[in-house]
């Protein structure tokens, strides 16, 4: 009986990975909630705690023995103790016999330091990328990236999620007058260009330039945006100066309206009240990073992606094919 009972149960369609397990750190307990609420499935404890020193620890409260285990830590601000954090969690489950581990990143810190751009300096990027897989992730899965060359710093199988079609949609509801898509530099250019495609509008390029860390200067608005809604397209706001210099530029050349489509909101101090008093009429950001209720309010709107998060860590565990969600 016994005997046939466990051959029933091999003939069942089982992932080759074992059962989905998902667990979430603390850098955002909310977003977690809500992947595991969308999936139907109860998160592991990792209980982490921290010794009265600072250091992490991490005790699993179950079993990962050969389970497809999914983990996810944006490394948000503060940055560096999130990304310690994930990486002692990745050590943790490595050394708990994991089957397949992937690391969910909505947010990726470090992503602005992708390349050189003088002597003697790091690609933090890569270093972040090479201490991930050293952890122990066999996969990573990664939510709008500063540049997509990123996904190519890691040697394990990366998927690249965007939520752009969440960002239109919320516009599209919102009702958009005679619109323009804005890249608000050149790196922004390929983003832009895909919500330019998901709106069905005119591309324009803003040029601008950092003189310090903290101060942007608007040097060319190259396109037309007189009478148009304007939606301005990032990856990140952080001190919140390239919005408020961008939306008075587009202002300046008569936008009728700036809307803001952004994934993550870092919001670093200050930028809420920079983002209040700036010449826009929305910002639509996402829960890639958990927003505090005192920075939410207008103009800031709030968008999950965890149905997205979710339906991609299903797809990935059953091995169908995540670049169908975005046709
Ligand atoms: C720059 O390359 C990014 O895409 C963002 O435009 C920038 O990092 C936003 O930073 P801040 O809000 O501090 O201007």
């Amino acid at each position: 009986m016994r005997l046939q009972a466990a051959v029933a149960e091999l003939a069942e369609p089982v992932s080759r990975w074992g059962e989905l397990k998902l667990l979430g750190g603390t850098a955002n307990p909310e977003l977690s909630h809500r992947i595991s609420e969308e999936i139907g499935i109860p998160l592991t404890d990792p209980r982490v705690r921290r010794f009265p020193d600072g250091e992490i620890d991490v005790k699993i409260q179950d079993s990962m023995r050969g389970h497809d285990v999914f983990l996810i830590q944006p490394t948000c601000p503060p940055v560096n103790e999130n990304l310690v954090e994930l990486l002692i969690l990745l050590d943790a489950l490595r050394r708990a016999s994991a089957g397949r581990i992937t690391a969910v990143i909505p947010y990726y810190g470090y992503a602005r330091k992708e390349r050189k751009t003088q002597p003697r300096e790091p690609i933090s990027a890569k270093l972040v990328a090479n201490f991930i897989t050293q952890a122990g992730a066999n996969r990573v899965l990664l939510l709008d990236l500063h540049t997509e060359a990123i996904e190519g710093f890691f040697d394990v199988p990366t998927d690249h999620l965007t939520a752009h079609k969440i960002l239109a949609a919320h516009l599209r509801e919102r009702g958009l007058g005679r619109c323009c898509v804005v890249s608000p530099d050149a790196g922004g250019a390929k983003r832009a260009e895909n919500m330019a495609r998901l709106l069905a509008a005119p591309l324009v390029f803003v040029y601008k330039r950092r003189p310090q860390d903290d101060t942007v200067e608007i040097l060319e608005v190259a396109g037309q945006v007189e009478g148009l809604d304007c939606v301005v397209v990032e990856d990140l706001i952080s001190t919140g100066g390239t919005i408020v210099e961008v939306a008075r530029a587009l202002r300046a050349h008569g936008a009728r309206r700036v809307l803001i489509a952004c994934t993550h909101a870092v919001l670093t101090a200050g930028a809420v009240e920079r983002l209040r008093a700036a010449p826009v009429d929305e910002i639509v950001v996402t829960d890639s990073i958990p927003i505090p209720t005192e920075k939410r309010g207008f103009p800031i709107t709030v968008l999950s992606v965890a149905p997205l998060l979710a339906e991609a860590i299903v797809r990935v565990h059953e091995n169908r094919s995540v670049s169908e969600l975005f046709r």
